[in-house]
């Protein structure tokens, strides 16, 4: 720790350092890193060409408005917390880039950062501000209905930061964002989890959808695209006949459990599909390829109906 010694010297020394400024400290004012990653604070000591055999006192890093050092160099001793060390290793008091590197970047770590430097000759002071950034995961998308039975599209998407946005388009490129609802919840990492849901109000109009996810600055980042099988649009045509059987199976059950029967034998291999599909309740749209046999039975039940 510095000694008071030490602390009166310094003040001594930015006191003549201000009028002559032998020793300066050069960070970079803004250092954009990866989280995960391996963060450099690129900070150098630049010492006027009268001071011969330059030799750092004292190097001290730390957060804005913490007391803790996270690196300390005084006396002759280097004291760190776990994850800060001199980017140049090893170190000694002759070595002029005092860099401060950080392994393992977090979210937490995005901060400003103080380098104070003293030497025989004088001493300085410099900050830097760390962004971290972290890149989004490839979203997800599925279809399932509602709650009240509307085609719902979901997205997800996480491990990402700063806060990015969900965006949505159909296969002409036109932007659906607008009727979606995005939800960002931050985990404890920091990292953020983005969900967003648009509702097909009037249906599977399309048969491609796409949602990317943009970063904090507005760049693209990832993409994903559902594409609606042929014969999950042929289910949706079906819808009205739907409509039309339901009324059939209250009216004349005897009707129906007769076609029920008639059906039965009929296509025995289609069998369960078509009972789901009179009680109404039939599974909602998803992308598996289940569905498109279950259009295929729905497209023969269709054609049966309308020939009997
Ligand atoms: C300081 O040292 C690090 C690690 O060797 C190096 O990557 C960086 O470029 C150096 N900075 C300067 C300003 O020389
Ligand atoms: C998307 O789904 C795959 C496979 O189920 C999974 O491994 C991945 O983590 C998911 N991605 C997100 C962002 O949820
Ligand atoms: C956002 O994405 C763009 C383009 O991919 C990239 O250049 C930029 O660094 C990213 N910004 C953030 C904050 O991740």
């Amino acid at each position: 720790m510095a000694s008071s010694g030490f602390i009166i010297l310094y003040f001594t020394f930015s006191y003549i350092s201000a009028k002559k400024a032998f020793v300066t400290v050069q960070c970079k004012t803004e250092q954009e890193r990866q989280y995960g990653q391996k963060s450099m604070l690129d900070c150098l000591v630049i010492v006027s060409e009268e001071v011969a055999d330059p030799q750092i006192l004292l190097v001290n890093w730390k957060k804005e408005g913490a007391e803790e050092p996270l690196l300390l160099y005084d006396e002759g001793k280097t004291e760190h917390l776990p994850r800060f060390s001199f980017a140049e290793s090893p170190w000694n008091d002759r070595n002029m880039n005092v860099s401060l590197l950080i392994t393992d970047t977090a979210v937490q770590d995005e901060d400003v950062y103080t380098c104070d430097v003293m030497m025989i000759s004088g001493g300085d002071s410099s900050q830097t501000r760390l962004k971290v950034t972290a890149k989004y995961k490839t979203p997800n998308v599925t279809l399932k209905p509602d709650e009240i039975n509307h085609d719902t599209l979901t997205c997800n998407t996480d491990g990402g930061y700063p806060e990015g946005r969900l965006h949505w388009f159909d296969e002409y490129n036109t932007e659906w964002t607008q009727s979606a609802e995005m939800e960002a919840k931050q985990t404890k990492s920091g990292l953020f989890q983005l969900s967003s849901r648009l509702t097909l109000l009037s249906g599977i109009k399309f048969s491609k959808y796409t949602c990317v996810v943009f970063n904090a600055s507005g760049g693209r980042e990832d993409e994903a695209i559902l594409e609606i099988l042929l014969s999950q649009i042929l289910q949706q045509g079906l819808d009205p006949v739907h409509k039309v059987v339901a009324p059939l199976v209250v009216i004349g059950s005897l009707i129906v459990g007769l076609l029920l029967t008639l059906l039965y034998y009929k296509r025995r291999r289609q069998h369960d599909k078509i009972l789901l599909f009179f009680s109404g309740n039939h599974q909602g749209l998803n992308t598996h390829d289940s569905n498109f046999e279950e259009g295929m039975s729905l497209k023969l039940l269709y054609n049966s109906i309308y020939k009997i």
